[in-house]
């Protein structure tokens, strides 16, 4: 087995403790949390592990390929790089670290609306392959602006979000005080002095902005204002009339993430939706919602003929990603594993993960001799 990554940390979960390390706390309690009791946060993990799958050794093997086809791209594994917001508070120009490692290991990144950076340098850093998800803008000109935005800048797949109609609530954020709208505390301040590398990379980069939305954003807000501004100019809730006109604008495939049930699957089929990513936003918005893998079997076996049903949350290890391909998804991605990656590494972060993930992927593929992820679903124990 080639190992590409640094053997000091062999697992997601080695990342996530470094990350814990390096980064102040309430940037860490923003990434790691979930909501209310993190039921649904732990559930995702649990229930994904129950998974089991069956090798069959003695059968011929000509050689297991991660090589994935979605929306006619092929791609080098089944797994992606999710939308994470605020990600350069995390750790400072994380997008865009994440955007080139994706590029140069040919998987998707998609850019969250309120990440910090641009539409616009995240297509010139993967050469127009970035995926871009809109938070739904209140107002139709706003909406309109960013989606022509992303077509200017040949975005490939449009994702827009119905998980989020309100904001999750998240204890460790509003303790921090880093829920809508966010204050800057002197507890806050003090954490930043435990974590020097991070503070130097703050102050190199500067300090983090929603890059794509800065120039509909009014000089000078302060964070309360802030809050404001971000609350009324979105509006999570999604629902036919909204849909409808982003999909008569939007020339290419367009992605519903967030998908829980049937019946939102059902309606994304008749409004013309490419595809669904079966996601709960890892477990950050209803703590007593099902765990992404159980609705994903329903999803998959009763729609992937019609739409391309893909899915997240909970996700940590390759054999993970095999339980998610043999439990139905079509495709799968990641939020928090990148983000301890690059939390950890910094610029080498990205590069570590999707080594790290891909070789372990490699191994489970050869492991159950299954040759194409295709065949995934062939090796699930019912
Ligand atoms: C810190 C954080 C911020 C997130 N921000 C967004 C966002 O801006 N847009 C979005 O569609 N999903 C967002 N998500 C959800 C992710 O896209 C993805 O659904 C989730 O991370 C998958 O679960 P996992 O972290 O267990 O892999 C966020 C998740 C985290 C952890």
């Amino acid at each position: 087995m080639v190992m590409k990554f640094d053997t000091r940390y062999p697992s997601i979960d080695d990342l996530r403790t470094r990350a814990q390390k390096k980064i102040p706390k309430f940037a860490f309690e923003y990434l790691d949390g979930g909501c209310n009791e993190d039921v649904n946060l732990f559930r995702n993990t649990s229930e994904l592990r129950e998974v089991q799958l069956k090798p069959n050794y003695l059968r011929k093997h000509h050689g297991s390929a991660l090589k994935t086809r979605l929306f006619g791209v092929e791609y080098d594994a089944p797994f992606g790089i999710a939308p994470v917001g605020l990600q350069g508070l995390m750790w400072p120009n994380s997008p865009e670290i994440l955007a080139k490692a994706a590029f140069e290991h040919n998987i998707p990144f998609i850019l969250s609306t309120v990440t910090t950076t641009s539409i616009e340098r995240a297509s010139e850093l993967t050469e127009g392959k970035a995926w871009f998800q809109l938070y739904h803008p209140t107002e139709d000109k706003l909406r309109d602006d960013i989606i022509n935005r992303a077509a200017a800048a040949e975005c490939p797949v449009l994702v827009i979000l119905c998980d989020v109609p309100t904001f999750g609530f998240r204890p460790r954020d509003i303790r921090n005080g880093l829920a809508m709208p966010p204050k800057m505390t002197l507890s806050n301040i003090l954490q930043v002095f435990g974590r020097p590398h991070w503070a130097l990379e703050t102050l190199k980069y500067g300090q983090p902005n929603f890059a794509t939305l800065k120039p509909y954003m009014p000089k000078g807000l302060d964070l309360k204002q802030l809050g404001k501004f971000m609350d009324q100019t979105f509006s999570g809730r999604l629902n036919e009339e909204k849909i409808k006109p982003i999909r008569d604008m939007w020339k290419g495939k367009l992605v519903l993430k967030g998908v829980a049930s049937e019946y939102d699957t059902e309606e994304a089929i008749r409004l013309g939706i490419d595809g669904v990513i079966v996601s709960n936003h890892g477990g950050r918005q209803l703590d007593a919602g099902q765990s992404t893998v159980k609705p994903l079997s329903i999803i998959a076996a009763k729609y992937g003929d019609k739409i391309e049903v893909m899915m997240d949350s909970g996700i940590r290890s390759g054999p993970d990603v095999a339980r998610a391909m043999a439990s139905g998804a079509k495709f799968t991605f990641m939020g928090r594993s990148f983000m301890y990656g690059v939390s950890a590494l910094g610029k080498k972060g990205g590069n570590h993960t999707i080594s790290l993930l891909k070789t372990e992927l490699q191994q489970v593929m050869e492991q159950l001799c299954c040759e194409k992820t295709t065949d995934f679903p062939n090796h699930l124990i019912k």
